[in-house]
Parts: structure tokens; C-alpha cells; sequence
């Protein structure tokens, strides 16, 4: 695996490039915009970084999907963000046309690359990228799990006085208010992390996780870049590395925990053809209740885009 290509340069995208660069697993990643000159500007920056962090994957701009032909992955983040009091499903009128149309600007270039989707509403612009591209749906995935269990990570090492590194944890569903933290499957260097919280606490820790990203969006007038480049880059490094790493990704489920026909967030495997497994848990009857409520959110935003007629 050698080429990448980031498709929006703005404050995830960048920040993919960047965090990609910094691993140097890669011989090289473009980063493509629509805004002129930008993504030169971007990449030529993070390209001129690479003498003071030691780093030899070369970081190119462009605009023109010529520059992307035989890419091995594609990481799309182009659309727009959410603004204070937007919900990540207010974006779909916006979004879905532009990653339909940066999805099949893609395939003109490239044969069979592996897609990971960033841009919101995340499970059902997945699905519109799955549905523009043609590919088998092994290759194509969306990035929110990571992300939404590095907050709930997060939030538990602050509150346990421990560090981030030791805490493990599943999430699943769609990457709205409804996803599922798991406490039962929440372990801390390997103990139950319910034999060190407080039930209200971890309530509170759960309730917190759901609505992290309004959370950015309140302090910063848009949405996070940081945690959310860190994971796309860490769903492609084992990709590349072809390490089957066990991450939460927004996939096609086709039966697994009596759903099918959507795009929702479970646990799987990650390695060079992309999902090479989905795994199925042994949720309780509360957890999968709960993440059928997920789905019926996912799916209540998929009648929209449906009404769209996208082709
Ligand atoms: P941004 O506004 O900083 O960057 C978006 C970039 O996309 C802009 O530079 C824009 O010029 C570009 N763009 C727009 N249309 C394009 C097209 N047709 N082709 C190529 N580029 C195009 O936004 P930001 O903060 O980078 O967020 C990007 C998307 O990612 C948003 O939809 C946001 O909601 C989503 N997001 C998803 C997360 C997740 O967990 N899945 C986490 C964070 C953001
Ligand atoms: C987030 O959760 C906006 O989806 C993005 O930060």
C-alpha cells in the first residue's frame, strides 16, 4: 500500500494528512480540495514539516482528481461541518451530493480502492459513498467509532485518575445521540471498569460520550479535528500494516444482531481488503434494544436521503 489520498483539505482532512504523515507508513498522500489553491497550501506545509519531525511520506495538493489515479485508500472528509445548534443530520442535504460526487470522481481513477467515510451524517454518508462507488462493501466504512470511544475513554481516565492507555472499551451504533457506550464490555488495564466507578458517575461519563461532538461544537463555533483525523489515520494504518486491528466502524450489516440493509457502527477487524471480519457480540437485552433504537435514528435519516434520488 502506497498511496492515500484525503479528499477535503479543510480542519479533519488536513488533519488526517498530517497525523498519516507523522506515522510514515505511506510513500505518499494527496490531499484534494476544491478550494483552489488550498490543499497545496495545506500539504506543502505538512510536506515542509517533515525535516524537523523525520518523516519521508510525501504530502501533495491538488484539485484535480487526476492526481489521485491508483490510490489505495480514500479518505473522504469534504462537506461541511455542523455550526452551534445544527444536529450532524441538519449536513445531509449538503453532504450527500458532494461525497456522491467526490465518490465517483474517485472510481474514474481508481480501481478498487479501500473508502473511508468521515463526513456527516456519518452511517448514511457511508452508505451514499458504498451505494456512488461500486465497490463490495468490505471496502467501504466510516470512521466515528474510534472516535466516539476515545471520548468515552477519555472522560473515564480523567474521572478514574488513571492514564488514557489503560482504558479499553466497545461502542456501538450510529454516530449520533443514540450510540451505545457498553460499560459490560469496559475494562480498565483489564479489571471491569464497573469495579471502580460509581454507577452515577459512569451514567454521567455515558451521557457525556453521547453528546461529545455538540460538546466541540458549543466551545469552538464548529466541529472537532483532532481526535477525529487521529482515528481516520489509525482506521488506515491498519489497513496498510494489514494488522486486523479490532476498531468500532460504521459497516454494512447484512443479518449481524438481527440488522440488515444499514449502515451502523460494530465492532471489526481491519486489515489490507479492509473489514476482513465483523464481530458479533453477546449483547444483553437492554444493550441490543438500545442499539436497535440506534438503527431506527440511522434509518429515520436514511428516508431522507432516499427522498433525495441521488443517483
Ligand atoms: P471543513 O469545513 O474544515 O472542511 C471541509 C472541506 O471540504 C473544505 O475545505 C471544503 O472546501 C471541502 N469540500 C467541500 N466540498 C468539496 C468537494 N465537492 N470536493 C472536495 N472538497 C470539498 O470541515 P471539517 O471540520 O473538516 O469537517 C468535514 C466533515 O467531517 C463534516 O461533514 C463534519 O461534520 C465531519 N466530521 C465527522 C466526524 C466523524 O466522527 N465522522 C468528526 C468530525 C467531523
Ligand atoms: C464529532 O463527533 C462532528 O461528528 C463530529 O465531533
Amino acid at each position: 500500500m502506497s498511496k492515500v489520498t484525503v479528499v477535503g483539505a479543510g480542519n479533519v482532512g488536513a488533519t488526517v494528512a498530517n497525523v498519516l504523515a507523522h506515522k510514515d507508513i505511506v510513500k505518499e498522500v494527496v490531499l484534494l480540495d476544491i478550494r483552489g489553491d488550498f490543499a497545496k497550501g495545506k500539504a506543502l506545509d505538512t510536506w515542509e514539516q517533515a525535516p524537523i519531525d523525520y518523516y519521508s511520506t510525501m504530502v501533495r495538493g491538488t484539485d484535480n482528481y487526476k492526481d489521485t489515479k491508483n490510490s489505495d485508500i480514500v479518505v473522504i472528509t469534504a462537506g461541511i461541518p455542523r455550526k452551534p445548534g445544527m444536529s450532524r443530520d441538519d449536513l445531509i442535504s449538503t453532504n450527500a451530493k458532494i461525497v456522491a460526487s467526490v465518490t465517483k470522481s474517485i472510481m474514474k481513477y481508481s480501481k478498487k480502492p479501500i473508502i473511508i467515510v468521515v463526513s456527516n451524517p456519518l452511517d448514511v454518508m457511508t452508505y451514499a459513498a458504498w451505494k456512488a462507488s461500486g465497490l463490495d462493501a468490505s471496502r467501504v466504512m466510516g470512521m466515528a467509532g474510534i472516535l466516539d470511544t476515545a471520548r468515552y475513554r477519555a472522560f473515564l481516565a480523567e474521572a478514574l485518575d488513571v492514564s488514557p492507555k489503560d482504558l479499553q472499551a466497545v461502542l456501538m451504533g450510529g454516530h449520533g445521540d443514540t450510540m451505545v457506550p457498553l460499560p459490560r464490555y469496559t475494562t480498565v488495564a483489564g479489571i471491569p471498569v464497573t469495579e471502580m466507578i460509581d454507577r452515577e458517575t459512569l451514567k454521567a461519563i455515558v451521557e457525556r460520550t453521547k453528546k461529545g461532538g455538540g460538546e466541540l461544537v458549543k466551545l469552538m463555533g464548529t466541529s472537532a479535528w483532532y481526535a477525529p483525523g487521529a482515528a481516520a489515520a489509525q482506521m488506515v494504518e491498519s489497513i496498510v500494516k494489514n494488522d486486523n486491528r479490532i476498531f468500532p466502524c460504521c459497516v454494512r450489516l447484512t443479518g449481524e444482531y438481527g440488522l440488515k440493509d444499514i449502515f451502523l457502527g460494530v465492532p471489526v477487524k481491519l486489515g489490507k481488503e479492509g473489514i476482513t471480519q465483523k464481530l458479533e457480540l453477546k449483547l444483553n437485552k437492554t444493550e441490543m434494544k438500545s442499539l436497535h433504537k440506534s438503527a431506527d435514528a440511522v434509518r429515520s435519516v436514511m428516508k431522507t436521503f432516499e427522498k433525495m434520488k441521488i443517483s
